[in-house]
């Protein structure tokens, strides 16, 4: 479970958003800030992003920010300093008024709605002075029409065990005074009995508590009221938990009971209006839901302040962002006496906010360590819609793999499917989908609900922190992801082509953001608070970039990346151009870029500037391009400096095979006598008719015989011929260190 989140959380808080948590405690963003609240956004005083680093989508961010820690703390309000929150009780306006606090502080407009009246309710609230109650410190458990209303003060006693009470033997000598404890039997006359017998031993209540079967505490009546006393019914867990007790030594407890004739149910809605319309009339509305009651004797820790406890956690990463939709977060009571909040509240809709609405995603059992459980988005008619699709994409997107979709109604989201509204009940169960050829459509499953479902073992232990996790990323993930601004990205190419895999990253003023690639049809849709951004796509390692793109509705942003390369005209040089050595010249060449027109240009020298003729030889002159969204180009041209070459001997010669053959130059000036290339000057004999090569070349021996100097503005090269070479016609090779060649044929006898 935790492993297909591929997450170490508490580690990625630290290390990558470390200083968030100061951030955090600075408060909420106020929803009027709107715009471009860029300096308020937490996070935004974190040190820049580079490149290399960009911060993560929003998506990922708030996701990132969900801490299942703080769903914890509010469940344990609601289920443990509160209690079991009976409709129509005390307790379900109190789970109304925390709830309505938080979000409250939270910066939500909050509206505690009344309605009913409702069926009657008998409770008792029993609590220990001298020992932690197990699953407490608030039980609750049914009390007696046929007993004694105490008020809120209750009696206060010492408990004794009188078994199932039936018999004279079973109750202790000190029964007197004392708070008897007996079996729940589902006999009536056997009930009415223990009772009778309690009361004529002096007891000063009385506490009928299942014996075994795991059960819920049972409603009863006597055939003898008991107007004296109070009469009060304990599930197993009680009998269990108080036997437990009393084994341990004297246990005092205090029982209170409360008669609430036809009492009203309280809701609590929160409202977070968009940014842009206050009043709230035209913005779309994203709702999250809960049910703030629980059955009667349970606390009703997974069913459902867990529910609550996951609301309350996007409320609060939620109102840290500007938005242009209507975030509301309800909280219903009664729902266990069959929806009744929820179709009190769907009931107060106008058709005009009916028809605002995204969708409602209902929280009820969000996380019980429960084995079995698997995260399911359960409908009324067993059909996939906006909300769960909506979650399965958020799933998608924290690499969860475990949601499941089938049917059911049976919580409050049932009465926003009637009328006409998007919802889906999310809920950990063991839900068994029907076998195939059955779909849910239809058919729907069945279902098993952990053994502390509805009953009073429905403590803090019943709940997962790992799961509440998952349903945080996932639904939580959900209802964030719908509660920004949607922008579709189109990147496109200049030839007007969409770019698929194009990487798309947005900067809103916060720093740099990865948004991901785009699809198939070179779109990237990606969801923003309500501010500017500029967008980047890079493809084929060309970016652009759109500025300013004022974020306000869903809408779509069109990117056109420049994949062309510049091109580059290089009139000087020209490629093989020859230059005399010292000559003056200038660099000329120009870039440009198919669609801005302009391009960067960097040559060997600047353009105008002097072509380097400084030196004899081959010089290479590059110049490359880059244009404005990162294309380069690059061009190479090859030039040739070469002496000022003056020959003083004729191209052909007769003489002496032995003899020293003068061969003057001028190459304008004493350039050392270091002015041949390698292996130069050469020799090869060649036909005397026709002028073609015998044999190979051989450099002349030098120094040797042969041997050049400088002198009166020349060249001497003394060329020593070879005796052997009579009778012979050979070619002299003269090729400089400039490249040049320099040649002439004597004939030898
Ligand atoms: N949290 C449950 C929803 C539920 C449904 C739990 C199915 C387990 C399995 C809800 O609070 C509840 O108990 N609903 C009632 C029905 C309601 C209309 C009174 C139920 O399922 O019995
Ligand atoms: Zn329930």
């Amino acid at each position: 479970m935790r492993s297909s989140l591929r997450r170490p959380r508490r580690l990625e808080r630290l290390t990558v958003i470390g200083g968030l948590a100061t951030a955090l405690s600075l408060g909420t963003v106020p929803a009027s800030a709107g715009g471009v609240q860029l300096q308020a956004l937490p996070g935004s005083n974190l040190t820049a992003a580079t490149a290399d680093a960009p911060l993560p989508d929003y998506d990922k961010e708030i996701v990132g920010r969900f801490d299942s820690a703080n769903s914890v703390n509010h469940i344990r309000h609601l289920a443990v300093d509160i209690g079991p929150r009976l409709n129509g009780t005390p307790q379900e306006r109190e789970g109304a008024e925390y709830i309505g606090g938080i979000l409250k502080s939270y910066g939500f407009k909050v509206t505690l709605q009344q309605w009913g009246p409702v069926s009657t309710k008998r409770v008792a609230k029993v609590t220990s002075s001298d020992a932690d109650l197990p699953g407490g410190p608030n039980w609750q458990m049914a009390a007696s029409a046929s007993g004694k209303f105490t008020g809120d003060t209750g009696v206060k006693g010492q408990v004794v065990d009188a078994g199932t009470g039936q018999s004279a033997t079973e109750f202790p000598a000190d029964t007197e005074g004392k708070i008897v404890l007996m079996d729940y039997s589902t006999n009536a006359t056997v009930r009415n009995t223990a009772v009778a017998n309690a009361v004529s031993r002096g007891a000063l209540a009385v506490v009928l508590a299942y014996p075994t079967g795991n059960s819920a505490p049972p409603s009863f009546t006597l055939t003898t009221p008991q107007p004296g006393i109070p009469v009060v019914g304990g599930g197993s867990a009680h009998s269990a938990w108080l036997r437990g007790l009393l084994a341990k030594g004297p246990l005092t407890l205090t029982i209170a009971t409360n008669e609430y004739a036809n009492p009203m149910g309280t809701n609590v809605i929160g409202i977070r209006p968009a940014v842009g319309d206050p009043d709230g009339t035209t913005a779309p509305i994203v709702m999250v839901g809960a049910h703030i009651d629980s059955v009667l004797g349970a606390p009703g820790a997974h069913d459902d302040a867990s529910g609550n406890g996951v609301s309350l956690e996007v409320a609060r990463v939620l109102s840290q962002y500007p938005l242009d939709k209507e975030l509301r977060i309800g909280g219903f009571g009664g729902e266990e006496g069959g929806l009744l909040g929820a179709r009190a509240y769907v009931n107060t809709l106008t058709a005009a906010e009916k028809a605002r609405f995204v969708g409602e995603w209902q929280m009820d059992m969000v996380g019980t360590p429960y084995e079995p459980a698997r995260l399911w988005a359960l409908t009324p008619n067993g059909q996939s819609n906006y909300v769960v699709q909506e979650a399965y994409e958020s799933a998608a997107r924290v690499g969860f793999d475990g949601l499941r979709n089938c049917r059911l109604g049976q919580s409050d989201h049932q009465a926003f499917y009637d009328v006409g509204i998007p919802s889906s009940l999310f809920i950990w169960l063991d839900y068994r989908p029907p076998a195939p050829p059955a779909v849910c459509g239809p058919t729907g499953g069945t279902y098993v609900t952990e053994p502390q479902y509805h009953r009073p073992t429905d403590t803090m232990d019943n709940i997962s922190p790992e799961r509440l996790q998952t349903t945080l990323d996932v639904v939580g993930g959900a209802v964030a992801h719908n509660a920004l601004n949607a922008v579709t990205v189109s990147a496109l190419s200049d030839a007007g082509q969409p770019l698929a895999g194009a990487q798309v990253r947005a900067d809103c003023g916060d720093g740099p953001r990865a948004l991901g690639t785009t699809g198939a049809d070179g779109r990237l849709k990606a969801v923003f608070p309500h501010i500017t951004c500029d967008f980047s796509v890079t493809a084929e390692g060309a970016t652009a970039t759109e500025r300013g793109v004022a974020i306000s509705g869903d809408h779509a942003v069109k990117v056109t990346v420049d994949l062309t390369k510049p091109t580059i005209s290089l009139t000087r040089p020209a490629d093989g151009a020859v230059y005399t050595l010292g000559t003056a010249t200038t660099a000329s060449y120009r870039c440009e870029d198919n669609l801005s027109g302009i391009a960067g240009c960097t040559g060997t020298v600047p353009d105008g500037g002097p072509l380097d003729t400084s030196s004899v030889g081959f010089h290479d002159f590059t110049v490359k391009a880059v244009d404005n969204a990162g294309n380069t180009a690059s061009r190479k041209v090859t030039y040739q400096v070469v002496y000022p070459w003056q020959a003083y001997f004729p191209e052909t010669m007769s003489g002496k095979a032995g003899s020293a053959v003068p061969i003057k130059f001028s190459l304008g000036g004493d350039r050392g006598t270091d002015v041949f290339a390698p292996g130069y000057p050469a020799s090869q004999q060649v036909a005397c008719d026709t002028g073609k090569p015998i044999g190979p070349a051989e450099p002349t021996r030098n120094p040797g015989n042969s041997k050049i100097s400088y002198g009166g503005g020349q060249y001497n090269y003394v060329w020593k011929t070879d005796k052997s070479w009579s009778d012979t016609c050979r070619q002299l090779q003269l090729k400089l260190d400039d490249g040049t060649g320099h040649f002439a044929v004597i004939t030898l006898r």
